[in-house]
């Protein structure tokens, strides 16, 4: 089996939407700092883009989560592999996202980020599929929603691999 990439929404595209984004973000926290927390791995390359169009001062941090194994996985409890540097308290967060699926791992981390006495906490993503959703999860920022298909590039990747990719693109299998 071999794997093809079809291209689902184009670089231009991208670009053009998280521009759009950068700018409400901008107005929407005018006078103010953000906090943007990027859930590594696969929102590092929509967090550097976003975060070079905002005109309000940023700073940033990062964490790294991982489910617990499907016995555990309708609790939607998921394991702090890596995380924050810095403490949360009176800061206005944003938190950046490459997909939401299921919601169970942002349901689960907006509740354990919100006990640390933010401000503010919202929630910006590059892709929300909205037909797998199992969890609640107020989306405040979304750039595409796509339907249920696997993607990967812009971050999002298979097996670790097409991160790299500048536009985002279903995985397709053949057989050789
Ligand atoms: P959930 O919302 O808790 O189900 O988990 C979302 C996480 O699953 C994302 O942060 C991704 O790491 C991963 N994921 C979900 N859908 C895709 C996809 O289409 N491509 C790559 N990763 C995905
Ligand atoms: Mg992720």
């Amino acid at each position: 089996m071999s794997e093809k990439i079809r291209i689902l929404i184009s670089e231009e595209e991208v670009d053009r939407r998280v521009r759009e984004i950068a700018s409400q973000i901008s107005k929407d926290y005018a006078g103010r700092e953000i906090h943007m927390i990027c859930v590594l791995k696969g929102g590092v390359f929509f967090m550097c883009e976003l975060a070079k169009r905002i005109t309000v001062p940023v700073s940033l941090d990062f964490m790294s989560v991982s489910s617990y194994g499907d016995d555990t996985k309708s609790s939607g409890v998921v394991k702090i592999v890596k995380d924050l540097d810095q403490p949360l308290e009176g800061k206005d967060v944003l938190i950046v996202e490459d997909i939401i699926d299921s919601g169970r791992t942002l349901s689960y981390l907006i509740e354990v980020l919100k006990g640390r006495n933010p401000n503010t906490v919202h929630l910006c993503t590059l892709l929300d599929k909205p037909e797998r959703r199992v969890k609640d999860v107020t989306v405040d920022y979304c750039c595409f929603e796509i339907p249920d298909e696997f993607v990967v590039g812009y971050g999002l990747d298979y097996a670790q691999k097409y991160r790299n990719l500048p536009y985002i693109g279903v995985v397709e299998f053949e057989t050789d």
